[in-house]
């Protein structure tokens, strides 16, 4: 793995480290948590050589072709709220978008960002827990796709991802793309500790494209669930009713769904 590197401060002094190649960032970012870097700590990669999707998935990350890194948080919560700060993450990358490039992205629960039902970005997150089970560190792991065509989609990913380029006809630069994240990711992310969760869901539930929807949930592959899409709760749990009228909530570390 080439690890070859450079380090630059971002606003406010924040650490932005790059690396040409890491097998993914969401591991080069707990390597440096480990280490105590800083709150807000950036790792990018110019490409990953495994990189990771939820749910055991595989996250293509060519080189040049997206923005692929991993923020170091320490975020002053209990941990079973700590999937909020995911939320308030896909919140972030959607105002960007919408900021840097004037796309519509949309939000599927529980973190896809899509425009026109196609996917342009993933969040990984991770936690570390301390042995009285608080937060010691979070990673929070994004992918988007740039300037990605569809021969660099290939045909399994051709149908269901998206990218800026893709959309807009454009390249961007993705260091620009990732100051237009980190800038809204900053305010959503201070809101957050000032305020709550309450104006976060708010926005969340403004840019989502899932709450009102039919879905089935599954897991494994396997359909267990299916109604409608009626909230998110604080956990970041999403309430689906079925047609009995029963609410079951469903942790998205355990299953996706099928909807938007
Ligand atoms: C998903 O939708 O399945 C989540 C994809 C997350 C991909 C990003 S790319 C940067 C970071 N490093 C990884 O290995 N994965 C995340």
């Amino acid at each position: 793995m080439d690890r070859k590197r450079s380090a630059q401060s971002g606003p406010e002094g924040r650490v932005i480290k790059y690396f040409e190649t890491l097998d993914s960032t969401n591991i080069t970012a707990k390597e440096f948590a480990e280490k105590g870097a800083p709150e807000g700590t950036v790792i990018q990669a110019g490409q990953q050589l495994a990189g990771r999707g939820r749910l055991g998935r595989v996250w293509k990350s060519q080189a040049g072709k997206g923005l692929w890194f991993s923020l170091i948080l320490y975020p002053k919560t209990a941990a079973e709220f700590c999937p909020q700060v995911t939320l308030l993450t896909a919140v972030a990358v959607a105002e960007a978008l919408q900021k840097a490039a004037g796309v519509q992205g949309r939000i599927k629960w529980p973190n896809d960002i899509l425009l026109d039902d196609r996917k342009i970005c993933g969040i990984l997150s991770e936690m570390a827990l301390t042995t009285e089970g608080a937060i010691e560190y979070a990673i929070v792991g994004i992918g988007i796709n740039i300037n990605m065509s569809s021969e660099d989609f290939g045909a399994v990913l051709a149908d269901t991802a998206a990218s800026l380029y893709l959309a807009t006809g454009m390249e961007y630069e993705c260091k620009q793309v990732l100051k237009a994240v980190l800038e809204e990711f900053d305010q959503l992310y201070g809101q957050w500790h000032r305020e709550g969760f309450a104006p976060i869901r708010k926005k969340w539930r403004e840019y989502n494209c899932t709450l009102g929807r039919m879905v089935t949930v599954k897991d494994n592959d396997e359909e267990i669930y299916s109604g409608t899409a009626e909230d998110v709760d604080d956990y970041g749990s999403l309430l689906v009713r079925n047609a009995a009228g029963k609410i079951e909530s469903f942790d998205f570390g355990e299953v996706s769904i099928r909807s938007c």
